[in-house]
């Protein structure tokens, strides 16, 4: 759908040195401005994974909950929030993993999933992919299988995919 991916493209917007010096950060922002477009995703991700097999769409916070959640509802599958440390109220899985400076831990309630699941990993962004390969390991340590993993813009340059096809080939993005 070249079509759709140049209206994405053409409404991601370059914001340079934020949020330090030398990075060009990708803001989706214009994205949810346009509920249109918004939708034409929606309704393309639907088409991509309706006889995929997938059982559940876990949304990595902040930006993987603005599409993952309409896109579980529009597949008629649940969501599973994966969350920063200390977010989540109920009994939870964490896994830390090694940022550039210190570490990091996400969070996911343990009964958001169970052995008979086939997981959709979703995210805005896909950058080092530390954060889709820690949201994976996450997946894995409560018994479900990662299935795939979708974001709607790949810095195909930082090559974030090699930490993720550990877990499966059936890496997307809208927008490399
Ligand atoms: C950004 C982005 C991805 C992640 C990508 O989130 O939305 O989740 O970083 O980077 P990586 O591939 O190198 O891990 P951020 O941590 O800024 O959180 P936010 O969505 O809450 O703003
Ligand atoms: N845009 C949005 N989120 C990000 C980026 C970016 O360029 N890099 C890492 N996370």
């Amino acid at each position: 759908n070249i079509d759709l991916v140049e209206k994405v493209k053409a409404e991601i917007r370059d914001v340079v040195d934020f949020p330090k010096e030398g990075i060009v950060f990708k803001d989706i922002t214009p994205i949810m401005l346009d509920p249109q477009l918004s939708n034409e995703i929606v309704e393309h991700l639907a088409t991509q994974y309706k006889d995929s097999g997938i059982t559940k769409i876990a949304g990595i916070e902040s930006r993987g909950f603005l599409f993952g959640y309409p896109l579980a509802m529009r597949l008629g599958i649940p969501f599973i929030l994966i969350r920063k440390k200390g977010k989540l109220p109920y009994k939870k899985v964490s896994y830390s993993y090694d940022l550039e400076y210190g570490s990091a831990t996400i969070e996911m309630h343990e009964d958001a999933v169970d052995a008979n699941d086939k997981v959709l990993v979703h995210d805005d962004l896909l950058a080092t992919g530390g954060s889709a390969e820690a949201a994976a390991h996450l997946i894995k340590k409560c018994g479900a299988s990662v299935e795939a993993f979708n974001f709607l813009v790949s810095l195909d340059f930082l090559e974030g995919d090699q930490k993720l096809k550990q877990f499966t080939d059936n890496i997307q993005a809208i927008v490399n």
